[in-house]
């Protein structure tokens, strides 16, 4: 277990050694006890959280709130759009200033070419920690605690075939982060990963480059594929959702274009069927219901989608209680 993690920002899952994600992963299973038994946590009493967003949410900011205030401390919600951002306010000066405010920085800024950069450039500025609430090329958070939830669900992952997957939605562009934070946290801790879509969408070079490493040194694998039900077939845990095309166009209306080819990766109970029968579906929500995944499906045996989103809550009180101490 490490115990060294005070001040250390989580950009990506990439940043922090294997030993650091598991120490990360026995907090978050020890504080969902200690919250369903009732005992106090109050580890951050007194420290403040900013939460800056240029993007919605649902869940990032209602488990980054709920979570910051039961370590006791508190949170403070902050537009970009009521800030002075537009007006002149640099991603440095930001860093600089908003982290001598807060105990910790958490930024969610998915602008494709944008996102992360900015974010890191933030916490390039920041005395105090920063953190990753979803960027162009990764969602760190929701992937720890999908880890956790496929821990608490299947047990130990080395050996188990995760199926990722593109499906299709028809509602907006989704970024690409899911799928590639889970192609790279998933190798490390030695799943069998099959990344199935169709050509279009291609996840970014690196990324891959990363994720095959990853693998090499967990003894894993990683699969590429392009037909959903081959990837669907025998797997343990299958995580199908849409993402665009943005390897291939920026172009919303040309990406649109493209996603209609497809709208046939759609998960049903047919397909869900081709999986082991004990199989989990996850998905990170919000899902474009009866596009991407029937009702049947979302809302079915196979489907933890609500515990995966519990495990948000769980998963940032670790990190957090572990570096804004
Ligand atoms: N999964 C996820 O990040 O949800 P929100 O966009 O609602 O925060």
């Amino acid at each position: 277990m490490q115990t060294d993690l005070r001040g250390r920002d989580m950009i990506t899952t990439q940043d922090w050694s294997k030993e650091e994600i598991e120490t990360a992963l026995n907090v978050a299973f020890d504080l969902k006890r200690k919250r369903v038994l009732g005992e106090s946590h109050a580890y951050l009493r007194d420290k403040v959280l900013g939460m800056l967003f240029f993007y919605s949410s649902t869940r990032t900011r209602s488990s980054f709130e709920a979570g910051i205030d039961q370590l006791g401390g508190h949170a403070a919600f902050i537009e970009s759009r009521t800030t002075q951002i537009s007006h002149g306010d640099t991603a440095t000066e930001i860093g600089e200033i908003l982290g001598r405010y807060f105990d910790g920085l958490a930024i969610r800024n998915v602008d494709w070419g944008i996102g992360n950069k900015y974010i890191n450039a933030v916490a390039d500025a920041s005395r105090s920690p920063v953190f990753n609430m979803q960027c162009d090329i990764y969602h760190p958070f929701q992937i720890l605690a999908d880890l956790m939830t496929i821990i608490e669900k299947k047990g130990d992952p080395r050996g188990k075939t995760i199926a990722v997957s593109w499906a299709y939605a028809s509602s907006y562009q989704k970024p690409i982060s899911i799928p590639q934070s889970l192609i790279l946290l998933m190798t490390r801790f030695g799943m069998n990963v099959r990344l199935v879509h169709p050509p279009e969408y291609k996840l970014m070079p690196g990324i891959i480059e990363q994720a095959k490493e990853n693998t090499r040194k967990a003894h894993g694998s990683l699969e590429f594929m392009d037909d959903m039900d081959a990837g669907f077939k025998d797997a343990d845990v299958v995580y199908p959702k849409g993402w665009g095309a943005l390897l291939t166009t920026t172009d919303d209306a040309e990406s649109a274009r493209i996603g209609d080819q497809y709208k046939d990766w759609i998960t049903d109970e047919r397909r869900m069927g081709l999986a082991k029968e004990d199989a989990i579906f996850m998905h990170c929500l919000p899902a474009d219901r009866n596009v991407e995944v029937t009702d049947a499906v979302l809302d079915g045996p196979h489907s933890v989608v609500f515990d995966e989103a519990e495990n948000r809550l769980h998963a940032q009180k670790a990190v957090m209680a572990l570096t804004m101490r």
